[in-house]
């Protein structure tokens, strides 16, 4: 694989960070996943400026401009032969060379900037869209600003290894009794046709697909209430699906043991995931 780093193409072997760079040591670093499909990128303009945005909310450097950004993205889906996958992005504060509580000077120290690419021919296609996914449901013990895109994944890492433990495929955290979002995406259930969600709020991430498909849910005349939610109110749903860059819209067909419908991906949500790839491609 050749990958990006700090204005370099490089072997991956051959790309190098300091061990001093505060995403490592503090993860005080953002990112972005960009889905590729048939050598497309999907919504590079969201992911841009939901960078920018996580960027500015943590007094960080923009490491360049939109524009380079995109030509990094066409180039490295170009040298790795990337028809089905993701573009990972990932900017940190970088590194003054010494461990420190305080930011480093903005005017000594860049910004560190890494892309590499993940090819997953099939990824439209795939069994686990096909089957859905069982979820169980874990409390939400992150800090207070989801909607900045850190890179402060473990909790959610460990929520996957949980639902992986008891016999599921993600988990969806809640709060204060109401659901937030999935490990790695936005939640949602279907009852008597009507797709309920969380509204945007500082509690969660402002999917870029999420804004799509509801975008597309409201073209074909569906029905869609944005409010908070219960895990129990879920497990009562007719059908229920959550939606990322990475599985675009993917069925949920079982909360905490509770099988929704027949257990099966339900209709909405395989015609939401339908005319979200069409519309991609
Ligand atoms: N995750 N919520 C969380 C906590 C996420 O990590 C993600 C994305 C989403 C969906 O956002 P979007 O539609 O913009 O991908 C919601 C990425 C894919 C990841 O961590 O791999």
């Amino acid at each position: 694989r050749t990958v990006y780093v700090n204005g370099e193409y490089l072997p991956e072997t051959e790309a190098k960070v300091s061990i001093f760079d505060r995403g490592f040591l503090m993860a005080d670093a953002v990112y972005e996943v960009t889905s590729v499909l048939g050598g497309k990128l999907i919504d590079f303009e969201g992911h841009a400026v939901r960078l920018k945005r996580s960027l500015d909310e943590l007094d960080m450097q923009e490491p360049c401009t939109k524009d380079e950004l995109l030509a990094i993205h066409r180039k490295l889906v170009e040298l790795n032969d990337i028809d089905e996958g993701m573009i990972y992005l990932q900017v940190t504060r970088g590194s003054d060379g010494d461990r420190d509580f305080v930011f480093p000077d903005p005017e000594t120290t860049k910004p560190t900037i890494v892309l590499f690419t993940q090819n997953k021919p099939g990824l439209a296609d795939s069994p686990a869209s096909k089957k859905g996914a069982k979820i169980i449901s874990i409390e939400d013990i992150r800090w207070g600003r989801r909607d900045i895109k850190t890179v402060q994944l473990l909790y959610p890492s460990m929520g996957k290894m949980m639902a992986k433990a008891a016999g599921a495929d993600d988990a969806w955290m809640v709060e204060d009794g109401y659901v937030t979002e999935g490990t790695s995406n936005n939640a949602y259930y279907v009852k008597n046709g009507k797709i309920i969600t969380r509204p945007l709020s500082n509690d969660i991430l402002h999917g870029i697909t999420r804004k799509a498909v509801l975008r597309l849910a409201q073209e074909a005349q569906m029905e869609i209430e944005e409010r908070l939610f219960t895990i129990d109110e879920a497990k009562e749903a007719d059908e229920a699906f959550t939606t990322s860059a990475s599985a675009f819209v993917m069925p949920v067909v079982e909360i905490d043991g509770a099988m929704l419908g027949d257990g099966t991906p339900g209709p909405i949500a395989k015609r939401l995931r339908e005319i979200y790839l069409d519309e991609s491609r």
